[in-house]
């Protein structure tokens, strides 16, 4: 297929780009930034320059361009999420994002549009050891402080699963690690002890290798389900003081720093998300997708990210 890939420069979207090569789709990678047109063709991608919040600047890029699907991978978080104010801009390529990018997929003649968002999206309380699968309501409204990063995962699902003539997909990562991203200043503020960890581990998490969450990507577009949403974790969900306490270990940084968990009461969006019990099965994108993760739990990705960092 001819894609054209929304967050071709991101943590997931190099290795995604150079999954989609190697299963032989051809690569429309979309930036901000020229300056990232020679990194995008190394990786075997076509650049194109648009910003997706400005639709018409969008849809003057796209003309004349054909696609057989979009890929929406983009965030704008510069850092880790700790208040509600740092997804605003997130919120946005969301919902707005969402809509921009659906009308130029609609001018490229794109006949599928995968989105995603994560895990959250299933609530941000404390889920306890119930296991979330496709089956539980998804950005349920309700939780107050919340409303708006719900909305935006509700929004983007919505968007893409009624979209007319187009086959709509929605992917549900996990916490996603891998060379990249977010990952890299983690390790520096393990280095530094800067990360704390709520006393007790905190809440448990599910977790992704980025490798792991751009092949599920592929499979979804290749065999996703119209109107489907797929949850793409590994196998063991894990407490953030053990997951950080590896990568730590891995990366020859001290044990994080353990906090009274009152601290977190200062950063509400880290609090929900370090304190709570979020465990999701992917056992339906196994089931439909054919994927099967390569790290199936954090023991396998931790020493991968560490080779691919020299860790
Ligand atoms: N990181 C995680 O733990 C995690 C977990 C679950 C789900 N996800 C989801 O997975 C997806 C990929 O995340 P990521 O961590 O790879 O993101 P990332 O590293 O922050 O990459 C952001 C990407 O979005 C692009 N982008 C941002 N704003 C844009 C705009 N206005 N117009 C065009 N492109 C724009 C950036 O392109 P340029 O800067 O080159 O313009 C870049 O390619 C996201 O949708 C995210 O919500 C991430």
């Amino acid at each position: 297929m001819k894609v054209l890939l929304a967050g071709a420069t991101g943590t997931l979207g190099v290795p995604l780009v150079r999954a989609l090569v190697a299963s032989g789709h051809e690569v429309i990678g979309l930036s901000r930034s020229p300056g990232k047109g020679d990194m995008l063709r190394t990786l075997g991608a076509e650049p194109l320059v648009a910003d997706l919040m400005d639709p018409e600047a969008l849809l003057s890029a796209v003309e004349g361009l054909k696609a057989d699907a979009v890929l929406h991978e983009m965030t704008a978080l510069k850092k880790i999420p700790t208040r509600h104010r740092d997804m605003a801009a997130t919120d946005a390529l969301r919902i707005q994002g969402t809509t921009n990018l659906l009308a130029a997929a609609r001018l490229m003649g794109a006949r599928r549009f995968v989105t995603q968002s994560f895990f959250m999206g299933y609530g941000y309380g404390d889920w306890g050891d119930r296991v979330l699968t496709e089956e539980d309501p998804f950005a349920p409204p309700g939780q107050d402080a919340f409303e708006r990063d719900l909305a935006a995962m509700r929004s983007t699902e919505r968007q893409a699963f009624t979209a007319e003539g187009i086959e709509g997909i929605a992917l549900r990562y996990g916490s996603l690690y891998g060379s990249g991203g977010a990952t890299e200043p983690v390790i520096e503020m393990l280095r530094r002890r800067r990360l704390p960890v709520p006393r007790g581990g905190g809440g448990i998490t599910s977790l992704i290798y980025v490798e792991d969450a751009a092949a599920a990507t592929v499979a979804a577009l290749e065999r996703g389900r119209s109107g489907e949403a797929y949850n793409v974790a590994d196998d063991e969900p894990v407490s953030w003081g053990e997951f950080f306490g590896t990568v730590a270990k891995a990366f020859g940084a001290p044990q994080p720093l353990e906090v009274p968990r009152w601290i977190f009461r200062f950063m509400p969006y880290a609090r929900a998300m370090m304190m709570g019990d979020h465990r999701i099965s992917s056992a339906k994108a196994r089931r439909e997708l054919g994927w099967t993760p390569t790290a199936p739990t954090y023991r396998q990705g931790i020493p991968r990210l560490a080779q691919a960092l020299g860790g």
